[in-house]
């Protein structure tokens, strides 16, 4: 085998190569020392902090783990942090020894124009993907000298939403090994009050947890410590292995004396508004399901098992039909029907005959579904101060009918003409979710994904909850003329109890002395509005105590719900409507730092000097030095409608770590006509080797040209036997007899022995 140079290239891509862990123990770990506790192949993690700081619902985290390596070569350290999906990086820094290396956000297009370039150069790269239903994954490494030691700091914000009346932070902790000093530390502020606060770690018993976890909430302030010290971590007495490993939870609400609560610092405010104590709208629901044949088997059962717990909660007020659509259109009864007990017990019986059958006709049971609800309204059927719903299900696409989905996204947009919310729920993963997300948000509603697994029916239910008890509808929130700007979504469809009405914008005159905001809506027996009446004086006084938290918090809640609005508009803009939005998102995106869809984080040294990146040379030609990332690249990830796997040029290998979920990749930046030997097994006697041709182009400058492999061989001297694969041809060697087949071939070849 040809000597190999390995340009390594640790690159958390693509599902299936992530090295997880957080921190991340090394990837390779070939032997394992127990030196001194908490080390792990020579890695020391010795301090992971987790510092939350929530003030106003908007929460700012800084994730720190520091690590040295105590063995006598240079290793390869990981940093992964999962984060919310909704969560927006704001910085990384990162410092070995006294270096310190910091990150700077760009224009997507141009950080990916410099993180190609380092990696064509071998340098380490950590980006973002999706990880899981809530969160996504940060995942940089680096390698690190003998001796040295590295600090990694991760800060991320986002803004905490309300749902089924509570404010939720999710933090996911993996450290993989003893920390000597591990620490969550979180501190809320809000000038409502708080008026109950919870922390759970789904990892450990609630005795353990006890004397490691503190928690407490007083006016305005909470606070939650959870700081397990080494004995705590392990999974044994005697063990070193760590048991933290999971979810940590920490959940809260607020005082509700008043509907509403604006806040004002630095000429922006913010407005919250969640009143309690009303009576439910009753609701008129269409079930829209799908049940064509790919729903066959557990899929099914889950949804038939959700809608039976869902005809539990349906009040007897509501007005309900089913929509079943296949190849064909079949419904429950022609016009929607009172939930009397009697046509409850109906509809049970109706869905527990449910059966699959056929294609997916999205567009016709969409479309009967609406008009059905129009119908209602105009022969008045149901209740006048009701609202309407459509719930769609489907776990496909269009396939049948009316599949071309604009036309569909049209058709339903004209039928709906804007008077009530279509909910799409996409069951798995094979289906056209950006379509179905697209065609809700235009309808006022939203889209989710229920995830393919044994709780989906308490993922379907968990939805119908948030949707079920609207308190108000037609919720438009106004303010003075001519006295604010830069007005985030202000009216809203619904009111849903247990969640909460944001909105923010800037003051014209920061010197004013009061602030008035309307919040007027149509309840269940009339129509409602709430005025709030600010006094500057009394506000500064309720937010004193600010500062103990963090400074413009008002400010950056703003550009946070600002930008994410724009986002979501932006999916459904075409033209110049969409540059707009798109470059008043970057805009944003880069003067607040944040990492959104339109930007990426470059992590550069200031001075930055190319003799800063040395590359590894796995041929022990000279002596092994650091691998300093020039940059890394932080991105956020956008799931790809199905997995997704590609790589161009210079063979790439993946390297499954035995008995551990990691993987390792490498690019092997050989000369054309090289011939590497892939597998050997000394057992069987097989060998595979590959031999590296350059592309078509042939261009004779080897930092640009791309390599891949030209041909495969596979031989077995035990056997005499021999086969080799190239683009055009695979000849196979038995002995001396020589085969040769085409790729347009289908040829079954058997060998005794
Ligand atoms: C990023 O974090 C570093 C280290 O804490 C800090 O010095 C720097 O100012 C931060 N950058 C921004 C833009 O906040
Ligand atoms: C977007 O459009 C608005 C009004 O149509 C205009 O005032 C604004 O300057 C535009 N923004 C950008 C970034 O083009
Ligand atoms: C990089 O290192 C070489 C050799 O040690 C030195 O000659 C050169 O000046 C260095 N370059 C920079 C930019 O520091």
């Amino acid at each position: 085998m040809a000597s190999v140079q390995w340009s390594c290239l640790i690159l958390a891509l693509l599902s299936g190569l992530v090295i997880p862990g957080f921190p991340g123990s090394p990837s390779r770990q070939l032997e394992k020392r127990s030196l001194s506790e908490g080390e792990v192949d020579g890695i020391e993690v010795y301090s992971t902090k987790i510092s939350c700081k929530v003030t106003s619902r908007f929460a700012h985290n800084v994730v720190t783990t520091r690590a040295v390596n105590r063995a006598n070569a240079a290793k390869e350290v990981s940093f992964d942090v999962e984060l919310p999906k909704t969560a927006f990086i704001t910085n990384f820094t990162l410092t070995i020894d006294c270096d310190t290396y910091s990150g700077n956000v760009k224009e997507k297009e141009v950080a990916k124009k410099q993180y190609e370039k380092a990696v064509s150069q071998g340098k380490t790269a950590g980006l973002v993907k999706a990880s899981g239903r809530k969160l996504e994954k940060f995942t940089v490494s680096v390698n690190i000298a003998a001796g040295s030691k590295v600090t990694f700091e991760l800060t991320y914000e986002e803004l905490l939403k309300r749902h089924k009346g509570k404010y939720e932070m999710y933090l996911k902790v993996q450290p993989k090994q003893l920390v000597q000093h591990f620490e969550i530390e979180a501190d809320i502020f809000e000038p409502q009050g708080i008026s109950t606060l919870d922390a759970k770690a789904s990892f450990i018993t609630n005795d353990v947890l006890g004397s490691a976890l503190t928690k407490s909430y007083s006016g305005k302030k909470g606070h939650v410590s959870f700081k397990p010290n080494l004995d705590q971590q392990r999974t044994c007495p005697t063990c070193t292995d760590s048991l933290i490993n999971g979810d940590f939870t920490i959940t809260y609400d607020v005082n509700r004396e008043s509907p509403a609560n604006v806040q004002i610092v630095n000429g922006y405010f913010v407005h919250f508004f969640a009143p309690q104590g009303l009576p439910v709208v009753p609701k008129n629901i269409v079930f829209v399901i799908d049940i064509s044949g790919s729903m066959q088997g557990r899929k099914m059962e889950q949804t038939k098992d959700a809608l039976l717990k869902i005809l539990e909660d349906v009040q007897e007020d509501d007005y309900l039909n089913f929509i079943l659509f296949s190849g064909d259109v079949t419904t429950w009864k022609d016009h929607l029907v009172q939930a009397t007990p009697e046509n409850i017990q109906e509809a049970r019986t109706f869905v527990r005959n449910i059966h699959d059958q056929g294609m997916t006709n999205i567009n016709d049971g969409l479309l009967r579904g609406i008009s059905m609800l129009n119908k209602a309204r105009e022969e008045d059927i149901v209740p006048e101060r009701s609202t309407s719903i459509v719930i769609m299900l489907t776990d496909g696409d269009a396939n049948v009918g009316e599949s071309r989905t604009p036309k569909i996204q049209e058709n339903v947009r004209n039928a709906i003409g804007g008077k009530f919310p279509l909910y799409n729920l996409g069951f798995g993963h094979n289906l056209n979710y950006n379509f179905l997300e697209s065609m809700a948000l235009e309808n006022n509603g939203f889209a989710r994904r229920i995830y393919e697994d044994s709780d989906a029916n308490l993922q379907l239910q968990g939805f119908y909850e948030e949707v079920a008890n609207p308190l108000l509808t037609g919720v438009e929130v106004e303010y003075p003329e001519n006295a604010i700007l830069d007005l985030t979504q202000n009216t809203y469809k619904h009111f849903y109890d247990g969640s909460e009405i944001v909105v923010a914008g800037r003051l014209v005159d920061q010197d004013m002395n009061s602030f008035t905001a309307d919040v007027k809506g149509h309840g269940a027996i009339n129509d409602l509005t709430f005025t709030e009446e600010v006094d500057m004086k009394d506000m500064e006084k309720a937010l004193q105590e600010r500062d103990y938290i963090f400074g413009n918090y008002i400010e950056r809640l703003w550009a946070y719900l600002t930008i994410e609005q724009l986002l979501e508009r932006r999916k459904n803009a075409q033209g110049d409507e969409k540059e707009n939005l798109t470059a008043q998102a970057l805009d944003l995106s880069l003067k607040y730092h944040f990492v959104t869809p339109l930007t990426s984080m470059v992590v550069t040294k200031p001075e930055d000097n190319e003799n800063q990146t040395a590359i590894v040379d796995k041929s022990g030609e000279g002596p092994v030095d650091s691998v300093i990332p020039s940059m890394a690249y932080l991105d956020s990830y956008q799931t790809p409608p199905t997995p997704y796997y590609y790589v161009d040029g210079d063979p790439h290998f993946i390297i499954q770590v035995a008995e551990k979920d990691d993987a390792i990749c490498f690019n092997i930046d050989e000369e054309p006509g090289t011939v590497l030997r892939l597998v050997q097994d000394p057992i069987t006697g097989f060998t595979v080797n590959g031999q590296i041709i350059g592309d078509k182009s042939g261009s004779p400058n080897s930092e640009t040209r791309k390599t891949y492999f030209g041909k495969l061989g596979i031989a077995n001297t035990q056997m005499d036997f021999r086969i080799e694969v190239t683009p055009e041809k695979i000849t196979l060697w038995n002995g001396a007899a020589q085969s040769t087949f085409s790729w347009l071939d289908t040829v079954q070849v058997t060998q005794d022995g």
